[in-house]
């Protein structure tokens, strides 16, 4: 029932792309994925190499600025973060408003917003010092606000971060230390969360960062942006798959273990059931995170005593399927977060939180798309057309007549 000749838009015409699956929005040297070899690499290096000899705060350096820094330029950067990771004492008052039970990821989302009222000064998007700023203050604030709702969650007091320690071991002892006690950091824990969060960093137009980029192109400043971002990552398609995992893995071991069931289960699409953390819009052979992920998920979890049962069901469920011609067909491979949610539970975060420590991880690609956008003299507000559908002109109706 489309009236094709109203396809013509008045700079063209006009295409219908539900999910975007084929148009590009912009232009970007951030990053490079070719879904169908299973490759990703941020600004030109391998996911692999980074993953391998990289650390989460040199990647955000080279997202956002476009190189790999010198020592003199990653010393700076990193100073300058660890100065700016107080919030504001109000700003900490602010988590009193939110009932205990609270999920972490509206908390953040709703904080990072925040952050515009106590920086006023930033928001012009258009002045360099007051980018770099905001950028700064961003990454130094959001595991501070993170910490802090794992903190309200549970009931315990805050901690002031210690700018002795680097990002991810700040981070940590925020969010598992108690105030007046002393709390070591384990490098093996910090190391893995800092690998998982170089994997995250960026991933080119996903709805989050692409969220991003549309409220950006209004001009709106960097926080409410970002804001809009996290909101975007909440959902159980994106960012809240690795939550979704868990609670499948648990479900499934609850019903008895019996993982052939629930495969059928998910291949008669009944509702509701779907096989959380396998499919990519992009990759459709395999997702190269996920294979450095799986690597070292064995490592990580045989280190830090995480549950064998469930890893043992993830990789029956993982065998199952790719054995099976519906995700064969389908070109349905784990993704990135298959795996992730079983590291985290047994790093000691609660299943609700996972999709924070992915928002911590993907802030530097959101700053480093939303300086690309706002630097490139092409970009328009973001502004879709439609297909109309509706009804054609009808004259109204009394109540009478109704
Ligand atoms: N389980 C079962 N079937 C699936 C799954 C899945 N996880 N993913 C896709 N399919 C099926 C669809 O039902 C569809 O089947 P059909 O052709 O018979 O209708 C076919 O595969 C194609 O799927 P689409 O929904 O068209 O794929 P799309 O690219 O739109 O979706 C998405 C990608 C959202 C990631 C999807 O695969 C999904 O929902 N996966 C589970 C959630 C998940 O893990 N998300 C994390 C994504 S990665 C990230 O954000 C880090």
């Amino acid at each position: 029932g489309i009236n094709v000749s109203k396809l013509l838009g008045t700079t063209g015409l006009v295409t219908l792309d539900p999910g975007f699956v084929n148009t590009a929005a912009c232009s970007s040297e951030i990053c490079f994925i070719d879904g169908d070899a299973g490759i990703l690499r941020y600004r030109g290096y391998p996911i692999e190499q980074l993953a391998e000899k990289s650390t989460f705060i040199e990647v955000s350096y080279l997202l956002i600025y476009g190189e790999l820094p010198n020592q003199t330029q990653l010393d700076e950067f990193t100073s300058k973060i660890s100065r700016h990771t107080l919030l504001h004492e109000d700003l900490k008052r602010f988590f009193d408003g939110f009932p205990r039970d609270a999920h972490p990821m509206p908390v953040l989302s709703s904080a990072v917003s925040a952050l515009s009222t106590f920086y006023q000064d930033s928001l012009w998007p258009f002045d360099q010092d007051h980018v770099e700023i905001s950028t700064i203050r961003l990454l130094a604030k959001l595991p501070t606000i993170a910490a802090y709702a794992y903190k309200k969650s549970v009931g315990q007091p805050f901690l002031y971060p210690d700018n002795s320690l680097g990002l991810v071991e700040n981070f940590l002892r925020m969010t598992f230390g108690f105030p007046a006690e002393p709390y070591e950091v384990d490098p093996d824990l910090a190391r893995a969360l800092d690998l998982l969060f170089i994997l995250h960093a960026d991933h080119e137009q996903n709805c989050s960062t692409s969220t991003v980029r549309l409220v950006g192109s209004s001009e709106a400043n960097l926080f409410a942006s970002i804001s809009a971002g996290i909101n975007a990552l909440f959902g159980p398609l994106h960012g809240g798959a690795n939550s979704a995992v868990l609670e499948m893995l648990e479900r499934i071991r609850d019903d008895g273990g019996d993982v052939g069931d629930f495969v059928k289960r998910v291949k008669n699409k009944e509702e509701g059931v779907k096989l959380m953390g396998f499919g990519h819009r992009v990759y459709k052979n395999y997702d190269p995170r996920a294979a450095i992920i799986k690597k070292t998920a064995d490592d990580i979890l045989t280190r830090l005593g995480g549950d064998d049962s469930l890893l043992d069901l993830a990789k029956q469920l993982e065998e199952h399927a790719l054995a099976d011609d519906y995700f064969v067909e389908r070109k349905l491979y784990p993704n990135v977060d298959f795996y992730t949610g079983l590291i985290y539970r047994a790093m000691g975060f609660p299943t609700k939180f996972f999709t924070v420590l992915f928002a911590l991880g993907r802030l530097p690609g959101w700053i480093a798309h939303w300086r690309e956008m706002m630097n490139d003299p092409a970009t328009k507000i973001g502004r879709p057309r439609q297909v109309y559908t509706g009804h054609t002109e009808r004259d109204y109706v009394a109540m009478s007549g109704r």
